[in-house]
């Protein structure tokens, strides 16, 4: 039992998301680094080189650059267990990225120094704020010219409605980078560039050494003496309650590239987070530190591994201790079973593990049992926890193979990726199956749906864009379809499950079909 609590007290688990580019892989890499994952952190991808990052696998990621699924890397470090979830860097893919915050008790949030919060990101960060979870940013890129620090702050503060505390302060940024003034030591840690490439020499003085002046040369000693006055001045004070409870970011400015305060900022990390909280289920909470196992399918991956051509469930561990082999319940086939092949995954390797903790993420093979959202605990426990929202989709389009002799592989295609939650597919009452209507949140959902189609389910397709934008669950029970008084551009269509549902090109067509069919109940979101 001690062990229990030792090992689940170890355990940090956070989801790190950042606009594309501003360097959320590279602070990864440093971070595996540190923990002695990777040997090399030398292989940041990029567009124009062929090597890419470890979490960063997927044939499309690779060929536009951005990530768009997530994936799971663990690292040990100073006595901790940490797992860091990967997100998309687009906001095209939003609802993944708020699936697997559901996962993570912490955000980590990469800035580029030079853009602030991009407006494409801003949704992708909003998706974080409404988790109430603690986010702590870090502001990247330091060695490149920078937008001025207290803009940035401003940024962050309205932009995304979240106050901030800067727990350190850059001393210039790109060629005059001179280090950051760590707030709760009141030292200097110097910045020595070389190249870039390489972890830099640091070297700490303290505000107050006779030395700093002649470091820093005289004009950037008193801008930072001017910004410490003001710091100390004006801005939110650290609040450990606040960061808690994801009302006020602490902010961290570094460089990832050269390796510039990303310790400091990992050990901070490490005190202001928690090991895992209680979580709740639809009958009360479980208490991680609890003796019973129990975990929910967060994310499900087919095809990670052409090879393989396999399906992985991705669960998050929210109490006890899983063991291979033990037998679990699955409360939503509600049945018994075994969980085959139990791993960690780190980006393409996989290692079987012999057991995990509250806070762990784990994969298992799935054979076509699990839906996101799903519970899996031990038998004594049943516990359900609450399901993950769905997101409406905003852009619609028809589906059909080309080859009508591919029907069996289209199904099949379509079925499985909708399941993973990539995309969600509609029927319309009267047409073949081997035609769907898919719903996006993001544009670039349908690039992923044809590529996959193509490669992992041999299937071309053809899509047509609908003028949809629009969605709205009927919630009434009895209700006859057919007789539903509806504007000419409204269309019908039904879910998986055989809910019908109405697609819209307007607002107003919504307000004409509640007003025209009196005790219509429409709602947005799809209950999973
Ligand atoms: P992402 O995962 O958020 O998309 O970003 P990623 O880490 O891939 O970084 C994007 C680019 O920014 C990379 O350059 C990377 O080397 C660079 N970068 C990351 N952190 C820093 C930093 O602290 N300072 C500077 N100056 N650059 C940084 P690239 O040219 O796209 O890739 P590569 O050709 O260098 O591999």
């Amino acid at each position: 039992m001690s062990n229990l609590v030792e090992e689940i007290n170890k355990r940090r688990t956070f989801a790190i998301i950042s606009h594309p580019d501003a360097g959320k892989t590279t602070l990864t890499e440093k971070l595996l680094l540190y923990g002695g994952a990777i040997n090399l952190a030398g292989s940041v991808k990029g567009k124009r080189t062929s090597k890419h990052a470890v979490s960063d696998w997927m044939e499309i990621e690779k060929q536009r650059g951005i990530s768009v699924t997530s994936s799971v890397l663990q690292f040990k470090y100073n006595g901790y267990c940490i797992n860091i979830l990967d997100t998309p860097g687009h906001q095209d893919f939003s609802e993944d990225t708020y699936r697997t915050l559901m996962a993570a008790d912490s955000a980590v949030m990469v800035i580029d120094g030079s853009k602030g919060v991009e407006n494409q990101t801003i949704k992708l960060f909003k998706v974080c704020v409404m988790r109430h979870i603690p986010i702590i940013t870090f502001i990247n890129k330091m060695d490149r010219d920078s937008k001025n620090p207290f803009d940035l702050l401003e940024d962050i503060e309205n932009v995304l409605g979240i106050h901030t505390c800067p727990m350190n302060w850059p001393i210039g940024s790109g060629k005059e980078f001179r280090g950051v003034y760590d707030r709760k030591t009141k030292s200097v840690l110097s910045f020595t560039a070389n190249n870039g490439q390489k972890e830099v020499e640091k070297q700490v003085t303290d505000i107050h050494s006779e030395n700093l002046e002649k470091l820093l040369g005289p004009y950037q000693y008193k801008d930072l003496m001017d910004d410490v006055e003001l710091l100390d001045g004006a801005g939110d004070d650290f609040d450990l309650e606040a960061v808690r409870s994801g009302k006020l970011t602490p902010v961290f400015f570094g460089s990832a590239l050269t390796n510039f305060g990303v310790e400091p900022f990992l050990e901070e990390f490490l005190n202001i987070t928690t090991p895992p909280l209680p979580r709740e289920t639809i009958s009360g909470t479980v208490d991680p530190f609890s003796d019973d196992f129990s975990a929910f399918v967060f994310k499900i991956q087919a095809n990670m591994n052409k090879a393989h051509r396999d399906r992985i469930a991705f669960m998050r561990i929210c109490s006890g201790k899983f063991e291979k082999d033990m037998e679990v319940f699955h409360v939503q086939g509600n049945r018994k079973m075994r969980l085959s092949q139990p791993q960690q995954i780190m980006a393409q390797e996989r290692e079987v593990i012999e057991e995990a903790y509250a806070g762990d993420i784990i994969g298992v093979f799935d054979p076509g049992v699990f839906s996101i959202g799903d519970t899996i605990c031990t038998a004594k426990n049943k516990a359900q926890f609450k399901g993950i929202p769905t997101f409406a989709p905003e852009h619609f389009c028809r589906v059909r193979q080309k080859d009508t002799m591919k029907r069996k592989q289209f199904i099949k295609g379509t079925n499985q990726i909708a399941q993973e939650g990539a995309i969600q597919i509609f029927q319309e009452p009267e047409a073949g199956m081997e035609e769907v209507i898919v719903g996006v949140v993001g544009v670039l959902q349908f690039d992923v749906l044809k590529y996959r189609l193509e490669n992992e389910y041999n299937v071309d397709i053809i899509m047509e864009n609908l003028p949809f934008q629009f969605i709205r669950w009927i919630i009434n029970d009895e209700i006859d379809i057919k007789s539903l008084n509806l504007a000419s551009d409204t269309k019908i269509i039904q879910d998986l499950k055989g809910n019908y549902l109405l697609l819209f090109t307007s607002e107003w067509s919504i307000s004409w079909a509640l007003e025209h069919n009196k005790g219509l109940e429409l709602q947005e979101f799809g209950n999973n």
